[in-house]
């Protein structure tokens, strides 16, 4: 079965959006396999985010990672991982089409790091990795 990792990032948590965010996976069919809320450590994020490192958004990105508790998940379903890009919508809130969680629910807060309330894995490698990283033992 297909299977991504979502998080809820902090500010999507410190807003109160997470059930929000849960609705409209489920409401599009997808199954929630697994969540739980936490604080990251600067060595998960360093391996969730190797890609980026270097990058002029990394530092920031890392630190508003650590701002506030976490909500990851693990949904599944048949062609999740691009669904639910899809339903992320763009990077960027502010250019992310309305309908999708970063274009309704997202903005500009004018800060160093585009703070867009959610992550999705882009690839079925990218899941398999990241589920590791954040569910360790879970064996999925
Ligand atoms: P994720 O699902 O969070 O991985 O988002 P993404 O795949 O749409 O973006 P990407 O993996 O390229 O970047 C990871 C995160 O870094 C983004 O979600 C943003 O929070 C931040 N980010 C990415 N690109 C930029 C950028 O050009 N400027 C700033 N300020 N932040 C960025
Ligand atoms: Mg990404």
């Amino acid at each position: 079965i297909e299977r991504t990792l979502v998080l809820v990032k902090p500010d999507g948590v410190r807003r109160g959006l997470s059930g929000e965010i849960l609705r409209r996976i489920e409401a599009k069919g997808y199954t929630l396999a697994a969540a739980h809320l936490l604080d990251a450590t600067p060595e998960l994020l360093a391996a969730h985010y190797a890609e980026h490192e270097g990058k002029p958004f990394y530092q920031p990105l890392v630190d508003f990672m650590l701002s506030g508790k976490i909500l990851a998940v693990v949904a599944e379903g048949q062609g999740v991982v691009p669904g639910f890009r899809s339903l992320a919508g763009a990077t960027n809130p502010t250019e992310a089409a309305p309908g999708t969680i970063r274009g309704d629910l997202g903005r500009d807060w004018g800060l160093k790091v585009q703070q867009n309330l959610v992550h999705g894995s882009d690839s079925d490698e990218s899941a398999a990795r990241e589920i590791a990283l954040w569910f360790p033992g879970l064996g999925l």
